[in-house]
């Protein structure tokens, strides 16, 4: 039966139907932005794994594609394999010859085959297939596998194109021994084993979705100073370890070798610096290819759930979303580079009515800023923390529950133990918390509320805290509290949002 109410978001993207997980292959051509994806075509669980696919011509309003890569079973009748994570690249010019003769570029994805037998599983091995018709149509690879190391734990393959060598680069993780592998290739089907790296940071869950790339390094004051650093993503790393996350590491890249920064010695303790983001639900999150030069840097996409839980969320017919799109940079900072995430500048789009508040002082009260909200919108909010212990918002309110996302004890944090139904997993009900320094005095915070879907970015993305809710009621309404003295909420500005599916 259908939830009440309808926790399907208006503007991040979900499936019409069925499970998902990772996003898979992202890759923009020529006008379109694709979004493959883990995915079960046939339930509404993890199953069955093929690529679906979406595009886009702007990252925030998708068409829905029929299944792009769908699992195949063998010869014998009986092996299958299961089209796990990975990505997609263009060979301009279809230099490879993969694609047909006369085929002006070709869409080629590598990704994991995952093989079983019945209840057997087999193998994990880098498969490629190729796309002479924007990504719509695929054909397996005749000579697949393409990297196999006769391992049944072996997966997720990133690849880019490395400019200053002229070759692609390729990382993939073997997921129990905490290690990410680096390849390369001239032609996308041989592949030469360059150097590891790994076993360090948070290995207390194992390794998936590795993801390099170079990012542009803004100064102290957040100017662009024309640098870039090296940024290896692995999704493993949650600052409370029993659950699933995500974990960057900063150093440099030379075609051959990823070495850590020796000045950015956070890796070895991921509750200090680390950590992707703080919330409980996103993961996987990998880069766009070939973006246009009108990017500011790296795009990023992540899957929004927890593996401790996935499986169970109160959604149907759909289970699992995508995050906004982010923006990622560096800044400098007196304690090293610091990840930087923002949702891409186009998000703006989005905005609706507005309506803005200013100079709200409050002294251990809390007052309503709306009564009753679609739970669908952005706020931007300026807090100066004063001298309250505890400082915030009380967000999808009504009679008995509400999120609280405040400013406590030099942390961010939002908790969602009254956010809605937290029971359908004994899990779920959590407080989650991030370090935040205030700037001159202030914290910013930007959160997009989305039906069943928050995402607080704290002082210009320095701080991500995403997390799922399920509110019992289909309004809510937004409160402003402070506790234990007195603060200021500078200015609240609340856009309803415009919806980009449905
Ligand atoms: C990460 C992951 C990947 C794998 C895929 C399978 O969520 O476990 O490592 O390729 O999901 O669906």
């Amino acid at each position: 039966a259908q939830p009440k109410p309808d926790y399907r978001p208006l503007y991040h993207f979900t499936p019409p139907q069925n499970w998902i997980n990772d996003p898979n292959g992202l890759v923009y051509y020529e006008g379109e932005y694709h979004l493959f994806y883990q995915h079960n075509p046939f339930a509404n669980q993890w199953g069955h794994m093929s690529w679906g696919h979406a595009v886009s011509p702007d990252l925030l309003h998708w068409q829905h594609l029929p299944v792009a890569i769908p699992e195949f079973t063998h010869t014998d009748g009986q092996t299958k394999t299961a089209i796990f994570s990975g990505s997609s690249v263009i060979d301009a010019g279809n230099r490879n010859g993969l694609c047909p003769t006369g085929t002006k570029d070709c869409m080629v994805a590598l990704y994991t085959g995952h093989v079983t037998k019945g209840d057997e599983h087999l193998a994990q091995y880098q498969n490629l297939a190729y796309s002479a018709d924007k990504g719509r149509t695929w054909t397996q690879y005749a000579k697949n596998p393409v990297v196999d190391l006769g391992l049944k734990e072996f997966r997720d393959p990133n690849v880019f194109w490395y400019a200053p060598q002229q070759k692609w680069i390729m990382t993939t993780v073997k997921p129990l021994e905490h290690r990410a592998l680096f390849y390369a290739s001239k032609d996308l089907k041989n592949w030469e084993l360059l150097s590891d790296f790994g076993a360090v940071g948070d290995t207390s869950k194992i390794w998936e979705c590795p993801a390099l790339m170079p990012v542009p390094v803004q100064d102290e004051t957040g100017r662009v100073t024309g640098d870039q650093e090296w940024v290896l993503f692995i999704s493993a790393g949650h600052p409370q370890k029993d659950f699933i996350g995500m974990q960057y590491f900063v150093g440099t890249f030379d075609g051959t070798r990823f070495i850590l920064d020796p000045a950015n010695p956070k890796p070895i303790a991921p509750a200090t610096g680390n950590v992707v983001d703080w919330g409980k639900d996103y993961y996987a999150a990998i880069q766009y290819n070939n973006l246009p030069a009108s990017q500011p840097g790296p795009v990023m996409i992540g899957w929004l759930n927890n593996w401790a839980y996935a499986g169970d969320l109160p959604t149907t017919p759909f289970k699992g979303a995508m995050s906004l799109p982010r923006q990622i940079a560096l800044k400098r900072t007196p304690a090293g580079l610091q990840l930087l995430q923002q949702p891409i500048a186009a998000t703006a789009k989005l905005r609706g009515d507005k309506r803005t508040r200013q100079a709200i002082r409050l002294t251990n009260q809390i007052i309503p800023f709306e009564s009753a909200t679609d739970n669908a919108y952005e706020l931007e909010v300026t807090i100066a923390p004063g001298t309250a212990k505890k400082v915030g918002l009380k967000l999808a309110r009504s009679a008995n529950e509400a999120t609280a996302i405040y400013y406590a004890d030099g942390k961010l944090q939002l908790d969602r133990r009254q956010s809605g139904n937290v029971t359908f997993n004994k899990r779920f009900a959590s407080v989650e918390e991030a370090p935040l320094t205030p700037k001159n005095g202030l914290i910013t915070l930007r959160i997009f509320v989305d039906k069943s879907i928050v995402e607080v970015y704290a002082n210009d993305g320095e701080r991500v805290i995403t997390d799922y809710i399920f509110p019992t009621e289909t309004t809510g309404g937004i409160d402003l509290f402070a506790e234990g003295g007195s603060a200021e909420i500078r200015q609240i500005t609340r856009w309803s949002s415009k919806p980009t599916q449905q």
